[in-house]
């Protein structure tokens, strides 16, 4: 094994510009862990697309294996939680940023990061929610902690066909939630209703002038989006409602006025899953198997082979994605 070489997709930088490319990289090579995997499948997420490019400031260190995702069967351990053949995900924790990421045949990663697959869930499974799903289950989990519940009135989703807010649709709908799908896409319409949305809102433009409060129509929001979108739901929230945000597509500025906070008692909640409570972490992939699994995770999710990878990135970076894309690096349920 240590001989062997795997195949990777690895993120160079020569000093002026990023790049992505294959490489035949030494098992010996690929990250630092008490965990040698093989990867069955990664997916692709939007930063995935800003690492690989170089279009986003993701990648601390050089070279580095992409894939902010994995799943994939332990074939070597040092960690006594971990034996050969477990099958296990990992998602956060700077993978396919500072640390060598799913886009390899063989990955290590620290024990520490590894989450069992829970009971049923197939690998694949794993990486159509991959940190998209586990991203707006935590979401989910944040507004309900601050209250919510379904009978509170709709809830809206913004960048509702991309991976994570097609999730956070399936999921709320499927907890019964009236979701109120946000998208700028005319022809994901009926896309977005099949996965259970009960109103499909188009992504309003920027007015000219901003009114610090609008009419307010939702108990709570999933915001995939960021800029001057989370700034008209914090304007259209309701009182007490709660807006749970981890999108920056729509720009890193937020312009907003404090009026809907002191008004309408409004709560803006931030969701960060690169790190947070490894307890919650495990309980939220049990919830992904239970009550947030998504009816629609078929629907939802392409499947590309390995060396179609380079290809899906631009999709993501012109906004021009549906749902989840899954890689199939060397396959397995
Ligand atoms: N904080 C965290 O821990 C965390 C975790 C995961 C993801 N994220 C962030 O969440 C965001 C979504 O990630 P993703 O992987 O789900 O991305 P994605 O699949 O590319 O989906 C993004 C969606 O946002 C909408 N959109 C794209 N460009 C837009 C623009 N300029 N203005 C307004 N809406 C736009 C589009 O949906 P519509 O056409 O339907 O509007 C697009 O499909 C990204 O910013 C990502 O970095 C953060």
């Amino acid at each position: 094994m240590s001989n062997q070489t795997s195949l990777a997709y690895r993120i160079t930088s020569d000093g002026h510009r990023v790049r992505g490319d294959w490489a035949n990289v030494p098992i010996a090579d690929v990250g630092a862990g008490e965990l040698l995997i093989r990867t069955s499948y990664s997916s692709v997420n939007y930063k995935d697309a800003l690492a690989a490019t170089g279009a986003g400031n993701v990648v601390r260190t050089f070279p580095l294996i992409g894939g902010i995702d994995v799943a994939g069967e332990v074939v070597q351990s040092t960690d006594s939680r971990f034996h050969e053949g477990d099958r296990i995900v990992v998602t956060g924790f700077a993978l396919g940023e500072e640390h060598d990421g799913g886009y390899s045949q063989w990955v290590r990663v620290p024990a520490d990061w590894a989450v069992p697959l829970p009971d049923g869930m197939t690998a694949w499974e794993s990486m159509a929610l991959g940190t998209a799903g586990i991203t707006a289950a935590l979401a989910i989990h944040r507004l309900e902690h601050n209250g919510l519940r379904p009978d509170q009135g709709p809830v809206a989703v913004t960048g509702a066909s991309g991976g994570t807010g097609s999730l956070a649709v399936s999921m709320l709908a499927g907890r019964g939630y009236d979701v109120a799908a946000v998208t700028g896409k005319e022809h994901a319409h009926d896309y977005l209703r099949r996965l259970g949305a009960a109103q499909v809102v188009e992504r309003p433009t920027a007015p000219e002038r901003v009114r610090p409060l609008e009419s307010a129509r939702w108990a709570g929001a999933v915001d995939a989006v960021g800029g001057d979108l989370l700034t008209w739901l914090i304007r259209t929230t309701q009182r007490h409602g709660s807006i749970a945000t981890f999108g920056n597509v729509g720009g890193h500025e937020l312009s907003t006025s404090v009026l809907p906070f002191i008004l309408r008692g409004i709560s803006l909640l931030g969701v960060n899953t690169g790190s947070f409570s490894h307890q919650l972490r495990r309980q939220l992939w049990q919830r992904m198997n239970d009550d947030l699994r998504p009816r629609h995770l078929d629907e939802i999710t392409r499947t590309i082979d390995f060396h179609q990878l380079p290809k899906a990135f631009d999709e993501f970076l012109t906004g021009r994605v549906r749902g989840r894309v899954v890689v199939r690096v060397n396959g397995a349920s």
